[in-house]
């Protein structure tokens, strides 16, 4: 892939994802990674000073208001090659979960990061998207043409929820994987491959200390899986090492 675009990247799966990109042995041309704060994004800022193909720019996804801006900044760096990759990583996940504590406000605001900024991001970044896709029309659907990658959450899953609880987190991620699937029905005939992923629990602030995965495995095996995606996995629900998974 030419280029990919991934939020939340000052730490967890975002920042182990980039470590990843850039160690490939085929890295991109520009990866773009995003965070709130870019000053405060110590290890980022330490592996752009190594890399030039690493971009830092500041985002916060529910601010929609900065998002043509962004759009922008990146357009004047791919031109006529478009963005090849967008990966909605941020996230949240309220701390309480049992529906006697649940509270409006972590429910509103857990589904409009991980559900509603997706889209809005997705909606801003589809000229670039379609900019790659028309590029490389002679190739595959894949990374390689244009993608759209949803990190979603096996929580998410309706099918797979034995255990309940967590309301505002497994609504918004089923509500991400419902939008993954229209998309990947409204983008067909561009070519552009959609696509919501689950990373398996990891060891990361949001996973917790009992999550079974490090970060460093996860982002190798997801990498390998994104790389490998093609137009069989068109809205889909894969696992971290590309086992489709139940809605
Ligand atoms: N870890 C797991 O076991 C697991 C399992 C299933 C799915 N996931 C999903 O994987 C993704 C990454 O999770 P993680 O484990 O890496 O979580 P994490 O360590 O808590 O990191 C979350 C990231 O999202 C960013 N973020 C939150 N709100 C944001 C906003 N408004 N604007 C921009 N960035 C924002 C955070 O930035 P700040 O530092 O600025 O807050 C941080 O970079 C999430 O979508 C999560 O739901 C994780």
């Amino acid at each position: 892939m030419n280029s990919i675009l991934i939020t939340g990247c000052n730490r967890g799966l975002g920042l182990g994802l980039v470590k990843q990109l850039l160690n490939s042995n085929k890295p991109a041309k520009h990866i773009f990674a995003t965070c709130r704060n870019p000053d405060k994004a110590q290890e980022l800022n330490e592996l752009k000073a190594k890399h030039n193909n690493l971009h830092i720019f500041p985002l916060d996804v529910s601010n929609y208001d900065s998002f043509d801006n962004l759009v922008q900044q990146i357009d004047e760096i791919v031109k006529d090659d478009g963005l090849n990759v967008l990966l909605n990583n941020a996230g949240v996940a309220p701390r309480s979960t049992r529906l006697n504590f649940a509270k409006d406000t972590d429910l509103r605001e857990t589904f409009e990061i991980n559900a509603i900024a997706p889209v809005m991001l997705t909606k801003a970044f589809i000229p670039l998207l379609k900019k790659a896709s028309s590029a490389n029309e002679s190739q595959p659907m894949g990374v390689q043409r244009a993608t759209i990658l949803n990190m979603s959450s096996l929580m998410g899953s309706i099918e797979d929820n034995g255990q309940g609880a967590a309301y505002a987190y497994r609504m918004s991620k089923a509500a991400l994987n419902m939008a993954t699937k229209s998309m990947s029905i409204d983008f067909k005939n561009d070519g552009i491959l959609c696509v919501t992923m689950h990373p398996g629990w990891v060891r990361t602030d949001m996973g917790g200390t009992n999550a079974p995965m490090q970060i460093e495995d996860a982002c190798k095996k997801m990498l390998q899986t994104i790389l490998s995606l093609n137009e069989t996995h068109n809205g889909t629900f894969v696992r971290y090492d590309g086992a489709l998974l139940k809605w």
